[in-house]
This record gives C-alpha cells, sequence and structure tokens, in this order.
C-alpha cells in the first residue's frame, strides 16, 4: 500500500502535544511528542499558550524526530502535516512551519486531517485490521464511529451529540477534585473500585449517537446533593467507586455500539483509537467482548493512541502511494471533519 522508497518527516500540533514522525523504510523510524505541562496549572487547555509553546517546541522536536530516526533533512522525500480539525493558533504552527520546509528543500506536502490520523494510528504497528473495519475513535474532542473502506472511504454511523468522552472524562474528574488531564486519573483512581456503587445514566443514545453532558451532569448533581463535610466524607472514602461507576458508565455504553455494529453490519475487525483508548477498563471490555462475540480488536499502543505525529506519517504515506499531494496554499480548517 505504501513505498519503501518515502522516507516523510510529519508534524502534529492541533491540540497541546508538540508532536514530530519520521516514517522511512515503510515504517515509523521515530516518533517524539512534547508535551505541554503549562495548562495542567489552569485545569485545561489554554489556547493561547498552546500556540506559544508550540513555537518554543517545534524546532527541537522535529530535530529529536530526525536523530532518533537516524535521517538528515537532505534524505527526506515529503513533508506532512496535520491541518484540522483542532485549534487554529496551534495548528498554524505545524503548518506553517512544515511548508515552509516543504517549499525550502523542493518537497511534496501532504495535508493530513488529524481524525484520518486517529483512524489509520491501527496501522502503525503489526497486526493491523483489513479493509473494511469498524472504527472508534474516542479523543478529548471527539467521539465517533464509522466503517473504514480503502481508499479513504468513511461511512459515520454515528458520533457524540454533544460533548467527547475524553472530555466527559476530563469534566468528571474536575467535579471529583482529580487533575487534568481526568482521563488517566479516573482510570488509574477506578482500579480496584466498586463499579456498582453508583449507577450513572448510560450516554448511548438511539442507534450509534451517544450524549455525554448528561452524564457529567449527573456526576455534579450527585455531588451537588451533599453537604460540604458529607461530600468530602463520601470523597475520601469512595473516590476510587464513584470513579469505577462513572468509568463502567462509559465504557458500556462505549463497547454495546461496537457489539451492536459489529452484529448489524457483520463487519468483524474493530479498531478503538484516539486517547480515550488509552483507558485501562476499556480496553479490557472491547478485548473480552471481542472474545466472546468472535471478533477481531485492534487497538493502538498507548503512545500511538493519545495524540502523536506517527499517525500522521502513516495517514501522509498511505495518501502519497495513493497520488495524493496537498498545495502548500493549504489552510488550516479548525472544524475540519472526517
Ligand atoms: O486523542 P487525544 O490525545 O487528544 C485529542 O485529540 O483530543 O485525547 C485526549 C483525551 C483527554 O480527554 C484525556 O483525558 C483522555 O484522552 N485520556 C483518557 C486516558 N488517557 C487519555 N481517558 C480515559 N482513560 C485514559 N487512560
Ligand atoms: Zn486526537
Amino acid at each position: 500500500m505504501t513505498s519503501t522508497g518515502t522516507t516523510l518527516l510529519a508534524i502534529e500540533t492541533s491540540c497541546d502535544d508538540t508532536a514530530a514522525a519520521v516514517y522511512a523504510g515503510g515504517r515509523v523510524a521515530s516518533s517524539v511528542v512534547a508535551s505541554q505541562r503549562v495548562h495542567a496549572w489552569f485545569g485545561g487547555i489554554v489556547p493561547e499558550l498552546a500556540s506559544r509553546a508550540h513555537q518554543v517546541l517545534i524546532v527541537p522536536t522535529v530535530d529529536a524526530a530526525l536523530a532518533e530516526a537516524g535521517v538528515a533533512r537532505d534524505d527526506l522525500t515529503a513533508v506532512a502535516a496535520t491541518y484540522g480539525p483542532g485549534l487554529a493558533g496551534s495548528l498554524l504552527v505545524g503548518l506553517s512551519f512544515s511548508k515552509a520546509l516543504a517549499l525550502g528543500l523542493e518537497l511534496p506536502f501532504v495535508g493530513v486531517n488529524h481524525l484520518e490520523g486517529h483512524v489509520y494510528s491501527v496501522f502503525i504497528d503489526e497486526p493491523h485490521p483489513a479493509f473494511p473495519y469498524l472504527c472508534l475513535t474516542v479523543s478529548g474532542g471527539h467521539t465517533q464511529l464509522v466503517l473504514v473502506e480503502e481508499g479513504f472511504r468513511h461511512t459515520t454511523l454515528g458520533r457524540t451529540r454533544d460533548d467527547a468522552a475524553g472530555e466527559a472524562f476530563d469534566k468528571a474528574a474536575r467535579l471529583m477534585g482529580l487533575g487534568y488531564p481526568g482521563g488517566p486519573e479516573i482510570d488509574r483512581i477506578a482500579a480496584g473500585g466498586d463499579a456498582t456503587f453508583h449507577r450513572f445514566p448510560s450516554p448511548r443514545l438511539a442507534g450509534y449517537d451517544f450524549s455525554f453532558s448528561g452524564i457529567k451532569t449527573s456526576v455534579r448533581y450527585f455531588l451537588e446533593a451533599l453537604s460540604p463535610t458529607e461530600r468530602d466524607s463520601l470523597l475520601a472514602r469512595h473516590l476510587s467507586d464513584l470513579a469505577a461507576s462513572f468509568q463502567r458508565a462509559v465504557v458500556d455504553a462505549l463497547v454495546g455500539a461496537l457489539r451492536d455494529a459489529v452484529r448489524e453490519t457483520g463487519v468483524n475487525a474493530v479498531a478503538v483509537v484516539g486517547g480515550v483508548a488509552a483507558n485501562s477498563g476499556l480496553r479490557a471490555a472491547a478485548q473480552q467482548t471481542a472474545d466472546t462475540d468472535g471478533f477481531s480488536l485492534f487497538v493502538p499502543a498507548l503512545p500511538y493512541s493519545v495524540d502523536n505525529a506517527a499517525m500522521i506519517a502513516v495517514t501522509a504515506a498511505f495518501k502519497l502511494a495513493a497520488g495524493h499531494e496537498s498545495p502548500l496554499t493549504l489552510q488550516a480548517e479548525p472544524a475540519l471533519k472526517l
């Protein structure tokens, strides 16, 4: 599907991670992510700070990716970057840098949709699915279930109508007094907790659509119904039970949708990608369902579930092999869809 002669540098700066990767010899040769710590102080991403941090981090991150791959700038045969969706100021840094590099080195440039990057992240390592496969993307900004066919054709089966799954984890964590990003915190604290402690409403709607704002509100109402003393005492004694109950409600809804989609479409290869795919409860439940229902499950290794540039590199290599190049006039598209 891809050419082993391609030596490609890919850059991803759509949100708060400055990432660069090199694809060479038909595989990902390096993947470097510089996470911006500044946002933890504010309990969420501050767009202006993200953009400024990308400007500081982009050159060292690219240099590290090239060095780790043992590739010199002159060895490159193409340059790629995410052009959307994401924060405008953040996207601009990686996109402008990549276009300038492609122009300077007189190389082809490939713009990649970040969501396509997540969908093709299952091709970074072996084994990977064959087409068609069902892909559940669950990240901080997106939650959608698509049927992926060869040739960059995707059919959307369902999506969230409000918050993304990762956003729900982050907001629930904040209500529980946990740090940011909240997903990994809830995951860690939920281990050993009693998931039957509290029954939260299911985020699953009709078909394959979801709504995560209800479950977030229900965490808030549950805690606000208590006096400050009762709340402190409950969080002291039952934080892990509360986290486990929340996680169970989200995981059950996501895995239930996967099971139904496999039955309805007859497609028995399933990918779960995006930051929330790092969740240990989701990984375990999806694998258990795959085993009982007889479908193959593909989940990228942890560094390739959360935002990274390796997924942009692999997607760009597919695009190049299919003859897709982008003009240097390509603009950032903050609201780009899959
Ligand atoms: O894909 P990603 O790195 O960035 C976006 O494109 O949004 O996803 C980030 C999201 C955050 O909301 C974070 O809390 C969530 O993924 N996340 C997790 C876990 N690790 C990251 N959520 C639940 N459990 C985890 N272990
Ligand atoms: Zn992402």
